[in-house]
């Protein structure tokens, strides 16, 4: 059972951009976090970011039969994007939105996400951590399906 990461545009700049949002910890960072809790959860974890809106959704059309639930930072694309809500109601699998820092406390054009209604749930400015938390999430909902 694989559970799909992915992560849009700038994020692979983490560590080095604006750490006092984001935090110093780079994406490689997070991406073994989720990888090491992935094991514990009994879930292979396919962490990808990509600076194209494109590419996200290629990937999200593209998850095989052993993808069961996505976790996505859509970064900036969360405020404008319509066609990667779309390419997720298509795929029709379980996601879950997190952002590192608060949305709700920043710019008003960073408080309205594209992603939210698609999402079953959105974790929002707990860092690192909400991926962590998003694959637990995610992992209940897997087994509860398969139950
Ligand atoms: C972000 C929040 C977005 O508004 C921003 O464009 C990002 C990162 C976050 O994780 O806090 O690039 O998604």
């Amino acid at each position: 059972t694989t559970v799909l990461i992915l992560n849009g545009p700038n994020l692979n700049l983490l560590g080095r951009r604006e750490p006092t949002v984001y935090g110093r910890e780079t994406l490689d960072d997070i991406a073994m976090a989720c990888r090491a809790h992935g094991d514990r959860l009994r879930l292979r974890v396919d962490f990808r970011q990509s600076n194209h809106e494109g590419e996200l959704v290629d990937w999200i059309q593209q998850t095989h039969a052993d993808v069961r639930g996505i976790i996505l930072n859509a970064a900036a694309y969360t405020h404008t994007s319509i066609a990667i809500p779309d390419a997720l109601r298509a795929v029709g699998l379980p996601t879950i939105e997190v952002h590192l820092s608060n949305i709700h406390a920043r710019e008003s054009y960073r408080h309205h996400s594209f992603i939210a209604p698609v999402a079953r749930g959105s974790i929002i400015g707990l860092g690192s951590q909400g991926y962590l938390l998003a694959l637990d999430a995610l992992a209940r909902m897997i087994a509860d399906e398969q139950s």
